[in-house]
């Protein structure tokens, strides 16, 4: 009894890992009547028994905040920067965003062919770009040790290369133009092997 009385108090929780084959809502439900059954008339049974043991595995689900990449929302009148950037074939495509945009989630946004595969949490070197003019250049921030070390497995590094992911418009970057370079790189774990 204090089996089946342990397992209906814990709320029967099933889980998968110590199942001997793949539970279906029938069998759970079959567990659980059994278990009541044992409860009611003082037993203890193996179902009882089996629900316990289950409970150490039991997992919770749990959810996080989708990052959304090209989900910017437009600036206000008045507070527009413009950014160009020049594609790998050569095109020019100027944009007016706000504020505090990175220039990876600008580029998404516009379908340009910027990766981002670390999610823009400075951990690749897919959203490589190279500032245009090295007076632009001086006016962005310093890169961080973090970004210096991603822009070193930049593929064609420059002088001016930067990280998109990492510069965040501001009015002193107001017409900045970035180009992206003809390729980039996309370390896999092999590459350090
Ligand atoms: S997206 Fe990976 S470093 Fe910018």
């Amino acid at each position: 009894m204090a089996f089946a009385r342990q397992a209906l108090s814990s709320g029967l929780r099933y889980t998968l890992a110590s199942a001997s084959k793949e539970p279906t809502l029938a069998s759970v439900q079959q567990t659980c009547r059994r278990a009541m059954s044992s409860l009611q008339s003082g037993k203890s049974t193996p179902s009882a028994a089996r629900i316990r043991n289950l409970r150490s595995v039991t997992r919770s689900f749990s959810t996080s905040t989708v990052l959304r990449h090209g989900d910017l929302t437009p600036p206000k009148p008045g507070e527009e920067r413009r950014i160009t950037f020049i594609t790998k074939d050569n095109q020019a495509l100027t944009l007016e965003v706000k504020d505090g945009d990175n220039l990876l989630d600008i580029a998404q946004a516009h379908d340009l062919d910027m990766e981002g595969a670390c999610g823009g949490s400075c951990a690749c070197s897919t959203c490589h770009i190279i500032v245009e003019g090295e007076e632009m250049y001086d006016k962005i921030p310093e890169p961080s040790d973090d970004e210096n070390d991603m822009l070193d497995l930049a593929f064609g590094l420059t002088e001016t290369s930067r990280l998109g992911c990492q510069v965040h418009m501001s009015p002193e970057l107001d017409g900045l133009v970035v180009r992206l370079p003809s390729m980039t790189r996309n370390l896999q774990g092999r590459d350090f092997e």
